[in-house]
């Protein structure tokens, strides 16, 4: 497939895509959208049956909108295919294999061909270059090195933009923070729930934040709300922007937030063709309404993946500092959401509201276990260093009315002393399920 795309750049560093007109990014994805499906429908089994069992066929692809005809893929698919079934080419083309760890079961397995693996770094150097990398910057990447997409993913997209890329790979975070203070990075890459456990060590080491150079954060990986951001804007002195991707598609590289607009994420569109639809229904949701993302590869050649349900719920809105069109941040996914004694709770309305009470650290940990038939939900957070102990009462008290009142469920607060709450170091663990 002539996936290889040979990137020509603009001198202000964008690819002519990136502000081509509307009407040109469309002509494009049909293109490539037709011989991706081509390409899935003639090389996957599992893909072909599907869609002559529903009786679709490539050919029937003629506009943009023929896509909803055809069947979408899952997480479930990627599961029952293990390892090899869906890709497109012979193994022995494969240059890189990648895996993210379910959180049941078999992990998902994902690889590259060479041109896969060279449109991956570029479009991650785009990403780079959107959150304000530009050649000659330092990047600390403190994503996972390793079968996780996201440390070697950044690092072949700055490398590419041609950054200087300081691999630390997550943990060690006492060395994180040396590293920082000797290298002095122009952008760190990381998850934000790793990064604040970053920044307390960054106070414990008596760093002043201010006096570093690092202007930006690439975080994602994982849900993080707008408060989060102010607080790790406020505390690194930096912009924190939302990066999104995900395995199935190619891992990071697939949405950023420009730093001139900081307004949702750009979806590269020209390698990544979004809709949204309704996780009950499947049904085709226009543009502005809030639904599950869908995500069909364009350029993919090893393991194309057409129409894959991501399980993000977000919503997607037309484009401003790129002809792209943005994505909504994303705050959930259909599958963490708890239902509790009839209530859907998400733990990123948690988050929020803990970030509004006062005293407290932004570290939180949600349990779930079953007294009897209920369900009961239990909240640990802790308090920041030097809060008198009289507080401990008082705070676990207002947490518990802010969620009732704003959230609608009851939830016991455990209010801990300070590093007690498990720390991340790359994708924070959110909930503990103890009903199973
Ligand atoms: O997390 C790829 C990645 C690495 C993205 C580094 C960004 C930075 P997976 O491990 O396959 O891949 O997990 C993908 O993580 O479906 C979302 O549910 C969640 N996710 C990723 N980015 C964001 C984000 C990588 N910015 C899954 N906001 C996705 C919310 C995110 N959730």
């Amino acid at each position: 497939m002539g996936a290889h795309l040979n990137i020509r750049v603009r001198p202000d560093g964008l690819e002519p895509i990136e502000t081509a007109s509307v009407d040109e990014l469309r002509t494009l994805q049909l293109t490539r959208l037709k011989q991706a499906m081509a390409h899935t429908y003639t090389n996957v089994a599992p893909y072909r049956t599907r869609c002559q069992k529903r009786g679709v066929h490539p050919d029937d692809l003629r506009q943009l909108e023929d896509l909803p005809k055809f069947p979408f893929t899952t997480k479930s698919d990627f599961r029952d295919n293990f390892p090899w079934g869906l890709f497109a080419v012979p193994i022995d083309r494969l240059n890189r294999i990648h895996a993210s760890s379910g959180t049941t079961g078999k992990p998902v397995v994902v690889g590259y061909t060479t041109n896969d693996l060279d449109t991956w770094a570029n479009v991650a150097a785009r990403t780079v270059r959107a959150a304000g990398g530009r050649r000659g910057d330092k990047v600390h990447v403190a994503y996972g090195y390793g079968l996780f997409t996201g440390g070697l993913g950044l690092h072949q997209g700055a490398e590419r933009l041609g950054c200087t890329v300081i691999p630390m790979s997550g943990g060690q975070t006492e060395k994180q923070v040396q590293m920082i203070r000797d290298l002095d990075p122009d952008l760190i890459a990381v998850t934000p729930s790793y990064l604040l456990n970053i920044a307390d060590e960054m106070e414990r080491q008596c760093v002043d934040t201010s006096k570093l150079r690092l202007r930006a954060g690439i975080l994602g990986a994982e849900p993080w709300t707008e408060a989060m951001r102010q607080e790790i804007n406020r505390r690194m002195d930096i912009w924190a922007l939302d990066t999104y991707g995900l395995s199935e598609i190619i891992g990071p590289g697939v949405a950023q937030e420009c730093i001139e607009t900081q307004d949702g994420l750009t979806l590269w569109e020209d390698h990544f063709y979004p809709e949204v639809i309704d996780p009950e229904t499947g049904e085709t949701l226009a543009d502005g309404q809030q639904g599950e993302l869908v995500l069909t590869s364009l350029t993919k050649e090893a393991l194309p993946v057409m129409r894959y349900r991501t399980r993000d719920l977000t919503c997607l809105l037309p484009g401003t500092a790129r002809s792209m069109r943005r994505l909504r941040k994303v705050l959930a996914r259909s599958d963490d959401m708890l239902i509790i004694r009839g209530v859907n709770v998400f733990p990123s309305q948690l988050e929020e509201q803990l970030l509004m009470v006062d005293g407290l650290a932004p570290h939180f940990q949600i349990e779930v276990s079953r007294a009897g038939t209920m369900d009961v939900m239990a909240l640990n957070v802790e308090m920041k260093p030097n809060e008198p102990q009289a507080r401990y009462d008082q705070v676990a008290r207002e947490l518990g009315h802010r969620i009732k009142a704003m959230v609608g469920v009851s939830v016991e607060v455990k209010v801990h002393q300070p590093h007690q709450v498990p720390r991340s170091e790359g994708k924070a663990v959110r909930v503990i399920d103890r009903r199973r």
